[in-house]
């Protein structure tokens, strides 16, 4: 079992430096304050003894997502991750996300993502809402605030082998964004039926239920349980289950109007991102 230490004291950081050209893991040794985080150290770092080393980050209190970063090879929020949580016998790794492309060091280019969230048609008013106020049961507000948390962090992005691994990153949009269409579909109040570019446009059926996307989620966010899973059976339902077909004859159960959206481009196709995916090696 590994050791931690909870006060202070000399620790190693292998930090991956370099951008699309090329790159590796450099050794840095600082000297360590009780309760620092993974964020304290690549700051002090990066004040004292790398001022050229990229890091991006905002808040320093795990809500802005800005700090993602793969810590001994696990993404994790830089100021949320504690250096005396992490094995003290061993140099603590520090490289960026591999699921989009690099920029520089510890920096990459998450606007594919943003480019995915365009894609989905925001909340949209049913017509047959009453004038003035209307109810919501408390059970259906309770089931949308958990997706509402999420902080766009991107790290469950990074760590879904359909991204990750196979680069698929034109025909699915990940589990952040089936985050955010079971919010809408989960909506009482939403007017539209998304269940054909869920299935179609946003390629629901490439998710195999892994779960390492919920694993990762800082905001304890249950995708695959909550989210994924859900939208999984919905899409089933309306398509192949025979006798819900017969008596709703394909459409939606609540009389929403079918929208359609398109799949999501490559990272190659969005105007100034790099070109490649830019992996660093494997440490
Ligand atoms: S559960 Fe689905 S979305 Fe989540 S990491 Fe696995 S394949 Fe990706
Ligand atoms: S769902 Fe969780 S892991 Fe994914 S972007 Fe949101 S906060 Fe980050
Ligand atoms: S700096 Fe904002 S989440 Fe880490």
């Amino acid at each position: 079992m590994s050791e931690t230490i909870g006060a202070g004291g000399s620790r190693k950081l292998q930090i991956w430096r370099g951008d699309l050209t090329g790159g590796e893991l450099v050794d840095y040794e600082l000297e360590t304050e009780p309760g620092m985080v993974v964020l304290d150290a690549v700051l002090e770092i990066q004040r004292s003894q790398a001022p050229d080393l990229a890091v991006r980050w905002n808040c320093k209190a795990a809500k802005c997502g800005s700090c993602s970063a793969e810590i001994n090879g696990k993404p994790q929020l830089m100021c949320k991750t504690r250096l005396d949580h992490l094995p003290a016998d061993e140099p603590i790794t520090v490289e960026p996300m591999r699921a989009f492309p690099l920029i520089c060091d510890l920096v990459t280019d998450v606007s594919w993502n943003y480019e995915v969230n365009k894609l989905i048609p925001p909340f949209t008013p049913r017509d047959d809402l009453p004038e003035g106020d209307f109810l919501i049961d408390q059970m259906e507000t309770d089931r949308m605030s958990e997706f509402r948390k999420c902080i766009e962090c991107f790290m469950c992005q990074d760590v879904c082998h359909i991204l990750r691994d196979h680069r698929l990153h034109n025909r699915y949009y990940g589990p952040r964004f089936m985050v955010r269409l079971a919010s809408l579909d989960m909506h009482p109040l939403d007017g539209l039926d998304r269940m054909d570019m869920i299935a179609d446009d946003a390629g629901i059926g490439l998710c195999n239920i892994t779960k390492c996307c919920t694993e990762v989620c800082p905001e304890g966010i249950h995708i695959t349980d909550n989210a994924i899973i859900p939208l999984k059976e919905r899409v089933v339902d309306r398509r192949h289950d025979p006798l819900l077909k017969i008596l709703r004859r394909n459409k939606d159960p609540r009389g929403r109007k079918p929208v359609r959206s398109k799949p999501p481009p490559s990272p190659d196709d969005i105007p100034g991102a790099p070109s490649s995916p830019g992996v660093p090696p494997a440490s």
